[in-house]
């Protein structure tokens, strides 16, 4: 996959990081799956993915732009959603092994003037690669800060040119499931679907991500492309994106859809607007186990953001 890397960093650097990684991943499962000890505490510590040590270092002592600690890599790669690989948290890092996301193909349409099939490295050669850190804040109420790798949604929404009837953007998740073993069974509507109004779209915080802590995404987390938009909860983020397409209305998400008495289509962090079952004024920061941190309005992104909401009613458009 050809990808651009931030100024600062000479590809040098890290392709053989990267190479390094990889290799060194596979050694260690390698080995311990030759030495039978699949289940055993060493065998498990083998797939966990990079270390501290192993992570570039750039990220190593980083403190965030926004002044919080970074979860490390593990946090990020072992607790997941990704409900075609499972329900349970660490159902998406146990499960996803056989998930094959290259070559990749994005599929975009409706109402743009340049539809079409792009290959993803053909969408990424264009594109200057960031690393942004964003908390993720998810609607069951625990959060992660994240040093995600990618580029700006807007990029890609300017690139295709949408007509004057586009004003919302629907996304869909690849459905595969001789690789997504919860995608043979009814647990969600397949596929899983988000959407976004235009507007909210183009915001420069709204985010592509393919990599997480400078490497490409683990499939857990959403491998090769996924949603990122840092001031909604974490359901917006949708995973595996294959269509992307510009409508005249609201799409309807898949949790909407699920049960639209508890999810809405904005879905907008609001420490003063609870979940029907449960408050969401305080919020429980991976890897602590209490909900000991009080949310922030728009996760923490109402400057930014507050002005796209400006006289809508948060009470009723959740
Ligand atoms: N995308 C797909 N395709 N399927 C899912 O089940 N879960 C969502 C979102 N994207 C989900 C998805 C939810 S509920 C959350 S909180 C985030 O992914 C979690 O992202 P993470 O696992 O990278 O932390």
């Amino acid at each position: 996959m050809i990808i651009r890397r931030p100024a600062d960093i000479a590809s040098s650097q890290i392709t053989p990081e990267h190479v390094y990684l990889n290799r060194r991943r596979f050694l260690k499962t390698a080995a311990a799956g030759a030495a039978g000890l699949a289940a055993s505490p060493a065998a498990l510590s083998a797939l966990r993915g990079p270390d501290d040590q192993e992570v570039p270092a750039r990220f190593r002592t980083m403190r965030s732009e926004i002044d919080e600690e970074l979860n490390s890599y593990q946090d990020v790669t072992q607790f997941n959603n990704f409900y075609e690989f499972g329900t349970g948290k660490d159902d998406p890092y146990k499960n996803s092994g056989d998930f094959n996301p290259r070559p990749w193909t994005v599929s975009i349409g409706g109402e743009v003037a340049k539809p079409g099939d792009y290959h993803l490295e053909d969408l990424l050669a264009s594109e200057s690669m960031e690393d942004r850190v964003y908390r993720l804040r998810c609607v069951e109420a625990w959060s992660m800060v994240i040093p995600w790798y990618g580029f700006p949604l807007a990029n890609l929404i300017r690139r295709v040119e949408p007509t004057g009837n586009a004003n919302f953007v629907e996304f869909r998740t690849i459905v595969r499931p001789e690789e997504m073993p919860y995608q043979r069974t009814s647990v969600l509507n397949w596929p899983y679907v988000e959407g976004l109004r235009m507007d909210e779209a183009m915001h420069p915080l709204a985010f592509l991500a393919t990599g997480v802590y400078g490497m490409d995404l683990p499939n857990q987390n959403g491998a090769p492309l996924r949603l990122v938009v840092p001031w909604k909860y974490g359901f917006k983020g949708v995973k595996s994106i294959v269509s992307i397409r510009f409508v005249e209305r609201m799409p309807l998400n898949t949790w909407q859809r699920q049960n639209s008495m508890e999810y809405g289509f904005y879905a907008n962090v609001n420490p003063e607007v609870d979940h029907p079952r449960w408050s969401q004024a305080r919020e429980r920061r991976l890897p602590g186990l209490f909900k000991n941190h009080p949310t922030l309005m728009f996760n923490g992104y109402a400057d930014q953001v507050g002005q796209l909401y400006a006289g809508m009613d948060l009470n009723r458009w959740k």
